[in-house]
């Protein structure tokens, strides 16, 4: 806590999948450190995240890395003026564990808690950027959870502009990339393997651009995909063209509803944020799709993009500003529309 009860330092705290976040929020000067620990190895013997086990290892990892954050800012405990850490939505299990030793330690050190909503921290994460993008902005939200185009007004002013009526994108490359063989996570193994792609051997379907509205469909992409696997053991260029195109497909998909939103909202500014918002060729694509119609995206470093402990610390420190905080009860929410999250006061922050 700073003089007069002024909140400087903030500690962030993720846990709703399979990633362990922390960081350290300082108001005044911006991110102090973060730190993040995977759990791929364990759920990639199963080709996918393990909710029990996610819990498990959060349990493990978190308070090492906590430590880790607070001693790579050069603070103690007592410096924190207050704790932000993901209550939803998410795997419950692993919210919960984020949530009770957040809320725990606000308690032991006396500081306001407040439970961030985990996409808020991912459609916010350009604002840890040099060039944070201006309000109002259409955001794009691409994870393994949620595929949603958002009109964003301030924080916590959210209109939902569309969003996945079956699997989100993230979702579709990892179960794309088990199909392949090419392991868990998807989205990253994709990414490598269309590298050595030909893009002229398919051509996959564009779901739902052909008529008008901003909602996605992934699901019948995912079974053009497996109609098209050939039988037998896949050889590798195989593989790489099938990753191409799916990419392609998958990418051209989002850029079309993207460039729809700006026009549909006359916003001239696009934010790309959530873990498939760090592949490259999406990146490239939407950059020259705005520049083509004079308007701008914004993004979060790669790093950024995926879950992190920064972006929450950073969400949970507006609304700590804001003189929002929980009760010495805490709970998560495994689902939590982006629509019901109040708005924070403007002047505020
Ligand atoms: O935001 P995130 O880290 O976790 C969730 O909130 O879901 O997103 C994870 C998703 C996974 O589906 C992963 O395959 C995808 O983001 N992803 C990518 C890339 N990196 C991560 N998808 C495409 N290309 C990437 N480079
Ligand atoms: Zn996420």
């Amino acid at each position: 806590m700073g003089p007069r009860g002024i909140i400087v330092l903030v500690l962030g705290i993720e846990t709703s999948c399979d990633d362990t976040g922390a960081a350290v929020y300082d108001i005044a000067h911006g991110l102090r450190s973060h730190a993040l620990a995977s759990q791929v190895e364990i759920h990639a013997l199963y080709g996918g995240v393990v909710p029990e086990l996610a819990a498990r290892d959060h349990v493990r990892l978190l308070m090492p890395l906590v430590h880790q954050v607070l001693k790579e800012a050069q603070v103690t405990g007592s410096d924190i003026g207050g704790i932000a850490y993901t209550a939803g939505p998410g795997l419950s299990g692993a919210l919960l564990v984020g949530a009770a030793l957040g809320r725990s330690l606000a308690w032991a050190w006396q500081v306001p808690a407040v439970g961030v909503h985990h996409m808020e921290g991912h459609l916010l994460a350009p604002m840890l950027e040099d060039e944070p993008p201006a309000f109002p902005f259409v955001a794009l939200l691409v994870s393994g959870g949620h595929t949603l185009l958002v009109d964003v007004l301030g924080v916590g002013r959210y209109r939902l502009l569309g969003g996945t009526l079956d699997d989100a994108v993230g979702e579709a490359f990892d179960k794309t990339a088990k199909l392949l063989g090419l392991g868990y996570p998807g989205g990253p193994a994709i990414a490598a393997a269309a590298r050595d792609g030909d893009s002229n051997r398919w051509r996959f379907p564009r779901p739902m651009t052909d008529r008008p509205g901003l909602d996605f469909s992934f699901s019948g992409l995912k079974t053009y995909t497996r109609n098209t696997v050939p039988p037998g053991p896949l050889d590798e260029q195989t593989v790489a063209d099938i990753a191409c195109a799916f990419q392609d497909a998958a990418v051209d998909t989002l850029v079309i509803k993207c460039r729809r939103a700006l026009e549909q909202t006359g916003r001239c500014r696009l934010v790309v944020a959530g873990g498939v918002g760090a592949n490259t060729q999406l990146r490239e694509r939407l950059k020259t799709m705005t520049a083509s119609c004079g308007k701008t995206v914004f993004y979060p470093r790669p790093g950024f993009c995926t879950d992190n402990g920064a972006m929450i610390a950073y969400a949970g420190s507006l609304r700590l500003q804001a003189g929002e905080h929980e009760g010495l009860d805490f709970s998560v929410r495994a689902r939590w529309s982006l629509a019901d999250l109040s708005p924070v006061q403007q002047g505020r922050v």
